[in-house]
Formats: structure tokens, sequence, C-alpha cells
């Protein structure tokens, strides 16, 4: 199928009887699949009539998950209607960022480590 939806139209889609996601830029249909979901229905719902792009990536379903979306499809996302970006994405971004700063204040930490013991050797002296 290859009809071409907005965002505004998918975002109608947000109630447990009439629910539809976005993945990769495709758009589904999951009202009737949301009960079989091994991850519960509650999780899905929640980003009815959303992009549910990054959760679904960020669970890293398997290739079974991924060819369970083929008979759900309704059709494509109009790129150019999608909004900037929504509160959702931008808070899963942040938690990406999150990883990066991790990692930043564990080198700090070793840098601090290291000063303190060259300190103490120095000094000891
Ligand atoms: C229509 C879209 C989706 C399909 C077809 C789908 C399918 C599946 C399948 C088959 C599994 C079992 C494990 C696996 O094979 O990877 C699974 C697990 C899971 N899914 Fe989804 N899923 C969808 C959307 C989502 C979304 C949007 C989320 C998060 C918001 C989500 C969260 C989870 C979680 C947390 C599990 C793990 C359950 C567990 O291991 O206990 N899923 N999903």
């Amino acid at each position: 199928m290859s009809k071409i939806y907005t965002f505004e139209q998918v975002a109608e889609h947000n109630t447990p009887q009439d629910a539809w996601l976005i993945i990769d830029g495709k758009v589904y249909d999951v009202t009737a699949f949301v009960e079989e979901h091994p991850g519960g229905d509650e999780i899905v719902l929640d980003l009815a009539g959303q992009d549910g792009t990054e959760a679904f990536n960020d669970i890293g379903h398997s290739e079974d998950a991924v060819a369970m979306l083929k008979d759900l499809l309704v059709g494509s996302l109009d790129p150019a209607s999608m909004p900037a970006k929504s509160e959702k994405i931008a808070s899963v971004g942040q938690n990406a960022t999150t990883g990066g700063e991790g990692r930043g204040k564990l080198a700090l930490a070793c840098a601090l480590v290291f000063f303190a013991v060259a300190y103490y050797v120095a000094n000891m002296r």
C-alpha cells in the first residue's frame, strides 16, 4: 500500500480502538496487534498517533518483530508534515546524548584520579 499520510492525519488515530504508529517513515495500524504485543499493549498505545521509531529501535526488536510490521502497514508518512521534533523524541534524544556525557564524566573522573595519584607520588619524595 502506498497511501501517503500527513503527521496530523496519523495523530488522529490515537485511541486504543484506533491506534496508528509511525516507524521509520512508515505508517502502521497497530489497533488489533497491541493485544498480542509481547511487550504489552500499554507501551505501544502510549505512542499511538505518534512517531515510535526511536522507541521501537531502542528496544532492539528481533527480525521477527520487524517482519510483523509488514502486515500492519497502511501507508507512508509525508516527511514534510513531520513536526520539527516532538517532546517525546527530543527527550529520547537527550537520553541518547547522556551516554556521551556519561563517558565524558568517566574520563574526567579518571583524569582526577590520575592527578591525585601523581600529586601523592610527587609529594612522597
Ligand atoms: C507495531 C510495532 C511493534 C511490533 C510489531 C512489536 C513486536 C514485538 C515482538 C515480536 C516482541 C518480542 C521480542 C522480539 O521478537 O523482539 C516485542 C517485545 C517488546 N516490545 Fe515491541 N513491537 C512493536 C512496537 C513496540 C513499541 C513502539 C515499543 C516501545 C514503546 C515496544 C516495546 C517492546 C518491549 C519493551 C518488548 C520486550 C518485552 C520483553 O522482552 O519482555 N514495542 N515487540
